[in-house]
């Protein structure tokens, strides 16, 4: 039986968030629908609360939403605002080379928690893309966990109520536990797993795809040593037909992220 990990968290996911840029990804996201066929199919899966779907499908695109937990597909419905998402498992996808876009971001892969699931889950992206279909996603790296998380403890601020937030990690499991409280109720526990470049590389290429680019997901340039969050958008097959629009795209992103 699977756990809801965001059973409680959900109802206030939207505003812990609300400092967090979709604006990039949703232009990101933008971008690329526009090297696709006008009558593509778009999913993004480990949706959340569907904050990015709802802007997509505002922007009338054929997309839906696909989450592990039924509390944030819930609480995304809430407003009433139309969109749909599904309840689903990123290693079990309902898709078979239906979609030419998915989109899996906010290091929803980290949250796969052994290296055989995260393989798992891109293969079953690759099944789920038709030829030439695109895979955008992110993850963040080791450095992101030791800046940012490792043994600290921390509470913010959020408006109508705070969070105080207590994470450790384990590096030699590569595994980041994070107790979030909301006021003085019951700590909700998130976990997420560092994978190497290298295994996600491996990952794509035995799923049959092949990556267009690993980003840094700050300034959309190659990635270094102080990379908190790589973003990577790979092909189902050959990425030769994208270089040149993508190269456009990219140098597009870069300029946004600067400004
Ligand atoms: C940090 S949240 C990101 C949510 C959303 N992408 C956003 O940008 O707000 C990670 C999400 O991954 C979902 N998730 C974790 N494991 C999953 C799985 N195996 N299949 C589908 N969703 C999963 C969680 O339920 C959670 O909503």
């Amino acid at each position: 039986m699977t756990t809801d990990s965001f059973a409680t968290l959900a109802r206030y996911y939207d505003r812990i968030m609300a400092h967090v840029d979709y604006d990039r990804w949703y232009l990101a996201a933008l971008a690329l629908g526009d090297m696709l066929p006008s009558t593509f199919r778009h999913a993004d899966l480990a949706c959340g609360t569907g904050t990015l779907v709802k802007r997509l499908h505002r922007a009338r695109w054929n997309t839906l939403g696909l989450d592990l937990s039924p509390a944030m597909i819930r609480m995304g419905q809430k407003d009433d605002l139309p969109w749909r998402g599904v309840v689903g498992d990123l290693r079990a996808l309902p898709f078979r080379r239906a979609l030419n876009l998915i989109t899996c971001l906010f290091d929803s892969i980290n949250f796969l928690l052994d290296e055989a699931d995260m393989e798992m889950a891109i293969q079953q992206c690759a099944d789920a893309l038709r030829p030439g279909g695109l895979f955008y996603f992110d993850f963040v790296t080791e450095e992101m966990v030791l800046r940012h998380f490792a043994d600290q403890h921390w509470t913010e601020n959020n408006g109508t109520f705070s969070s105080s937030w207590e994470s450790t990690y384990d590096r030699a499991t590569g595994i980041t536990e994070t107790a979030i409280r909301v006021n003085n109720g019951v700590a909700n526990t998130i976990r997420e797993r560092i994978h190497s470049r290298t295994s996600i590389e491996r990952a794509l290429a035995n799923a049959g795809m092949r990556p267009l680019a690993f980003l840094d997901a700050g300034t959309w340039k190659r990635p270094g040593r102080k990379t908190i969050r790589v973003d990577v958008i790979a092909v189902r097959g050959d990425p030769a037909p994208y270089t040149n629009s993508f190269r456009k795209i990219q140098t597009g992103i870069q300029a946004l992220l600067q400004s």
